[in-house]
């Protein structure tokens, strides 16, 4: 028997204004097409926005549907535009920002499991790390520089071999 241990790393900015000029663009954009959200039923806002190697943003934002399981979020809507829409260019970051209509949220909030999966599969085929950060309404910004910190174990292609 043996212990692994896992470090992952990430870096908190006290607010966007802490942030290069190309990433708090991005993080506005992301803050932007949160109002686009179609969350009738959560009252919960994210918008996701991409930059990719050829410096198109691709953005996305959650959308809900009465049927709760159909609904998707921000994250995927925006990563399987990408992937539809420029299949062979690269992600090399990803900006969320999330906000209740109920309160003010402060806190960071990382992308849900299955939005990392799906980003793990993007970095995985483009053979490269893409850059995630994420902010609440106001408040901190965290940057994680892999979705690799987010989820040290993934299950990716290798597996199905
Ligand atoms: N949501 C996202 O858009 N991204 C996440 O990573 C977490 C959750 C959305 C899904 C749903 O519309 C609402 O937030 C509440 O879960």
């Amino acid at each position: 028997m043996k212990k692994l241990e896992v470090k992952v790393e990430f870096t908190v900015f006290d607010d966007v204004d802490e942030l290069t000029q190309e990433d708090k663009e991005l993080m506005f954009k992301a803050v932007e097409t949160r109002k686009t959200a179609y969350a009738p039923y959560s009252k919960f806002r994210v918008g996701a926005a991409l930059l990719l190697e050829n410096n198109e943003i691709v953005l996305g934002s959650n959308q809900e549907n009465a049927s709760y399981p159909s609904g998707l979020c921000a994250e995927r809507v925006a990563i399987y535009q990408a992937g539809a829409q420029y299949p062979s260019q690269k992600i090399k970051k990803i900006a969320i920002s999330a906000a209740s209509d109920q309160n003010i949220t402060v806190t960071p909030i990382p992308p849900c499991g299955a939005c990392r999966q799906a980003i793990a599969e993007y970095e995985v085929k483009q053979e490269s790390e893409i850059e995630i950060f994420f902010m609440g309404e106001t408040g901190k910004v965290v940057k994680s520089n892999s979705l690799k910190d987010l989820m040290p174990l993934l299950f990716d292609k290798s597996f199905l071999l």
